[in-house]
């Protein structure tokens, strides 16, 4: 099958790429470079630098490259900047999809697969949490993939599109060959290893008086491996699909660390002292996360395979250490 990553250069789309050329599929990139790199795109797959938001280019490139299907990633997916500038996370989320499904429609390709995120979800009612629970983000951000949700429930009723929806909690880890490398930082694991690598003075923990055994929050990391096994598997099913199905899965691992216990896992590994301050809270930052990921096992048959803390962290670490300034630019 020949797919179409946007958002191919980014953390979790190169991993996704890299398993489906594994996998024995073609990969088409397309990315606008606003915040990944080109070094991140595997060497077999083709890149196209361009935007989701232009639809007659996405067009020409789905009918030129004869792409058969869709893995979306590209986003803006940072909660603060989403608090600060809602408009650019519609314009680009929600307008971006749109675009997309637009030119997937125009060229007669209907299969996609989408990332989303457990911020759809806010304040979780009952953890885990479940698909089937309410739908009600406190931030743009999470307010984007919620929308961009309803969107494609649409084209499936109406254009009888087939796609799932996966909804990741914190992905985390590496590959042997692709990592985390964003600009700025926001994620709790390079930022602890940073800490621990002394390439930052410190790691903020935002609250410690929560309602949790260490009073740290606590979530659920994830492998990025795990997350483009997901992927693979959410494509099989599309070829089952009929255009009835709602396909919404939560990706998670079903165990939940606090932040302390992530900082624990950090030195650990590294054999490092992570120095920390304690901050306080941030507004909207729910006290615990945790997926029940059941619906991915079941009809999914996924099975998280990178699930210690020790193995997440480590694997962040060797790309960390192979990889001291991030990919080259
Ligand atoms: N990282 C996580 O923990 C996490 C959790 C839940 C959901 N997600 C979702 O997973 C997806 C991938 O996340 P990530 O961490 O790899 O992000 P990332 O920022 O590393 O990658 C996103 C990529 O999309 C590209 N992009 C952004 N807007 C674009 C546009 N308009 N046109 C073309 N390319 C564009 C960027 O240049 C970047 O390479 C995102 O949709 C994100 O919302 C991530």
């Amino acid at each position: 099958m020949k797919v179409l990553v946007t958002g191919g250069a980014g953390y979790i789309g190169s991993v996704a790429a890299e398993m489906l050329i594994e996998a024995g599929h073609a990969v088409v990139v397309l990315d606008n470079l606003s915040r990944g790199h080109r070094a991140a795109v595997p060497p077999e797959a083709t890149l196209r630098i361009g935007d989701i938001r232009l639809q007659q280019e996405v067009a020409g490139l789905l009918r030129s490259e004869k792409v058969d299907c869709v893995m979306h990633f590209a986003a803006s997916s940072l909660v603060g900047e989403s608090m600060e500038h809602p408009g650019d996370y519609f314009d680009n989320n929600v307008i971006g999809i749109l675009r997309l499904l637009e030119a997937m429609r125009e060229t007669g390709i209907d299969r996609i697969i989408f990332s989303s995120t457990a911020a759809t979800y806010g304040e979780p009612r009952q953890i885990p949490i479940r698909e089937s629970d309410p739908v009600e983000p406190t931030n743009p951000y999470g307010e984007s993939k919620a929308i961009s949700e309803r969107i494609l429930s649409w084209y499936r009723r109406v254009h009888r599109f087939r796609y799932a929806s996966l909804r990741y909690f914190n992905a985390a880890g590496a590959s042997e060959a692709h990592g985390e490398d964003h600009a700025p930082e926001t994620h709790l694991i390079p930022l602890a290893l940073e800490a621990a690598a002394g390439r930052r003075s410190h790691l903020g923990i935002f609250g410690d008086d929560y309602g949790t055994p260490d009073g740290t929050c606590i979530r659920d990391y994830i492998h990025v491996c795990d997350l483009a096994d997901a992927h693979i598997r959410a494509l099989e099913l599309l070829e089952q699909l009929d255009g009835k199905d709602e396909a919404v899965f939560n990706l998670g691992n079903g165990e939940g660390y606090s932040v302390r216990e992530v900082v624990a896992a950090v030195e650990r590994v590294t054999d490092h002292e992570v120095p920390v301050r304690n901050l306080p809270r941030r507004p909207g930052d729910p006290a615990r996360l945790v997926a029940s990921a059941e619906r991915a096992r079941a009809v999914l048959g996924w099975r998280p395979r990178r699930t210690t803390l020790d193995q997440i962290v480590g694997d962040a670490w060797s790309w960390m250490q192979r990889h001291p300034d991030g990919y080259e630019s």
